[in-house]
């Protein structure tokens, strides 16, 4: 997108962050004393009620964010702003979201840079989309494709209420990836596939990412991670495919009492990265042979067209 087109776009309309007092219309966020939350957008003369009794929106209208306020019957309630990462995590869901610790990863390991083009699917609830959006910012491009028409309008909502209207540099299309992307004639910098099976949309992915180019896999389990892994194994023009999870724990922290958190996030998905060759080059050939029994007789999924035939019959390591 030529940088000319959005010449005086103002930072709120493609950062989604808003200073000076809260206004009429924006979103809160209210934290009692519990940790419990709640959002809602301002508006003159309403009243938010909650089981600690209620408060006016009025009184919230013109102050800076950052303060305590009590309720009708004594509960403190903390006022701020959502954060990108509060927002993503509390909005209306059509379809499971990307959890902000992995959000912060795909960018960082995407390698998502302002005037990036990037194309994702599938757009689900739009919070990666939001993440995305940021970081490409007013002059970049999100083309966002979902198959699904419902989750499509939920994801619009979510997007245009976080960044309050609409994104300068999103471009959100129904129908599916595997098929419009290349009916599209799209070229991109950066591809995120956050889908059931991106396994389908290899071929796709790879005649649109520009050389050297870098595709993101987001999937949940293992058995999606491996055909994901092969599938792009096999097509051979991409790199060795990286894999890898992130875990984070939280710490409490209270005189004596420092400890790690008595829960934490298990699971949300794992991470798949791979940069596109140059047309017609293919990576290095491994030196290393598969481990014993990897592709044996049990094995039924793609396979790397360069695996010496001994290993295929080969069992499992004891
Ligand atoms: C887990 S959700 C995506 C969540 C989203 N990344 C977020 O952070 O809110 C997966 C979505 O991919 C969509 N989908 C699956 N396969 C697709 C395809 N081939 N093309 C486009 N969308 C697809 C599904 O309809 C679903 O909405």
């Amino acid at each position: 997108m030529p940088e000319e087109t959005y010449p005086d776009v103002p930072p709120e309309a493609w950062s989604g962050v808003h200073r000076g007092p809260l206004r009429e219309g924006e979103w809160v966020r209210l934290t009692d004393s519990k940790g419990r939350r709640h959002n809602f957008c301002l508006e003159a003369g309403k009243r938010f009620f909650s089981n600690r009794g209620h408060l006016e929106h009025d009184d919230l209208i013109g102050r800076e964010e950052g303060f305590t306020i009590p309720s009708s019957a004594g509960g403190q309630y903390l006022v701020f702003r959502p954060l990108l990462a509060e927002f993503v995590v509390s909005m209306p869901r059509g379809a499971a979201v990307v959890y902000p610790k992995d959000s912060a990863q795909i960018v960082a390991l995407a390698d998502i840079f302002p005037g990036a083009r990037v194309v994702e699917a599938g757009v689900g609830s739009g919070a990666l989309t939001c993440s995305l959006l940021r970081a490409v910012g007013p002059h970049g491009r999100v083309l966002s494709w979902e198959r699904r028409e419902e989750f499509a309008d939920v994801a619009r909502r979510n997007v245009t209420q976080f960044f309050d209207g609409d994104h300068p540099a999103w471009d959100l299309r129904a129908g599916d990836l595997a098929e419009a992307l290349p009916a599209s004639g799209e070229r991109a910098d950066r591809v995120i596939l956050d889908m059931l099976a991106p396994w389908e949309c290899v071929d796709a992915v790879a005649d649109a990412l520009v050389p050297g180019g870098i595709l993101v896999g987001y999937v949940a389990t293992t058995t999606q991670l491996s055909r994901f892994v092969e599938t792009l194994r096999a097509h051979g023009g991409f790199t060795e495919p990286q894999a890898w999870e992130s875990l984070v724990r939280d710490w409490h922290v209270e005189g004596l009492a420092v400890r790690p958190g008595h829960s934490m996030i298990g699971h949300t998905a794992f991470l798949v990265t791979a940069r596109r060759m140059a047309p017609g080059e293919r990576p290095p050939t491994k030196k290393r042979r598969p481990a014993p029994g990897a592709y044996g007789v049990d094995y039924t999924g793609p396979r790397p067209d360069d695996l010496p035939p001994q290993t295929t019959e080969e069992p499992y390591a004891e």
